[in-house]
């Protein structure tokens, strides 16, 4: 029986992929292998989310220092990511998914960018979930384009107008709601860069399993997880379930 709420689904769950080279390592394969298996985990994470309700579904796919890898992981890896796009197209598109991308894109190589953004172009008015790749993304850098993009493109800046509302418009995140669940997988409990301005009051939750064994199981005892917390947002707990 399934044990979740289903009224009580997160509409927007992120996940820090992480493990994909021990897993790799501990099966006696190269870092590709693991990544190559990491898909597996994507595909089913992204199917058992849209069967939930689940409305937004952010993969940390690349940071920006994912660049210092070797050579050979870096190229492995984007040609992992436009194959994975491009032969699973069709299937995005079958089920409704809509894809975006936040990160620098344009930092990407040719065929991954233009893989991305014929992909993103194509599943533009599907309406049963929104798949966001973080591609070359850091939150910092993330956060200091925000700050560029409010002086460059506001008009009349003043200190006051200075808000966290204006700097979420700025973010690459702007149209999108705040994650109220983040996953990690591989038993690192950080945050690693990502979505730092996005996880204000988002529940965090570790999962002490290597990315490519991450299934639909998993995904389901995160948001069991995610709904035993108290979310109170700095109030105390009387005042989120006051007693009449
Ligand atoms: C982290 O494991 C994983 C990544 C940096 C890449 C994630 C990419 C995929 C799962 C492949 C394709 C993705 C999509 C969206 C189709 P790691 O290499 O840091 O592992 P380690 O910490 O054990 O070294």
């Amino acid at each position: 029986m399934l044990s979740l709420d289903l009224l009580k689904i997160p509409n927007h769950i992120a996940v820090i992929m992480d493990g994909n080279g021990r897993w790799a390592k501990s099966q006696g394969k190269d870092r590709l292998f693991g990544h190559a298996a990491g898909v597996e985990a994507v595909r089913d994470t992204l199917k058992a989310a849209k069967e939930f309700g689940v409305k937004y579904l952010t993969l940390y796919a690349f940071s920006t220092e994912n660049w210092s890898r070797p050579q050979a992981e870096i190229d492995g890896l984007m040609d992992l990511l436009i194959d994975a796009i491009t032969s699973e197209l069709d299937s995005l598109e079958n089920n409704g998914v809509r894809l975006l991308t936040i990160g620098d894109i344009n930092g990407l190589p040719e065929n991954c960018r233009k893989g991305m953004e014929n992909a993103i172009e194509k599943t533009k008015e599907n309406k049963g979930i929104t798949l966001i790749l973080a591609l070359n993304y850091s939150a910092r850098i993330e956060i200091t384009k925000a700050v560029q993009s409010i002086l460059l493109n506001e008009k009349n800046i003043s200190i006051e107008s200075i808000t966290p509302e204006l700097i979420s418009k700025h973010l690459f995140t702007k149209n999108i709601p705040d994650p109220e669940l983040l996953i990690r997988t591989s038993g690192e409990n950080r945050v690693s860069n990502f979505m730092l301005w996005q996880i204000a009051y988002t529940e965090l939750h570790f999962a002490r399993i290597y990315w490519p064994e991450f299934r639909r199981e998993h995904f389901i005892a995160a948001i069991e997880d995610y709904q035993n917390r108290e979310r109170r947002f700095g109030k105390i707990s009387e005042q989120i379930h006051p007693i009449i």
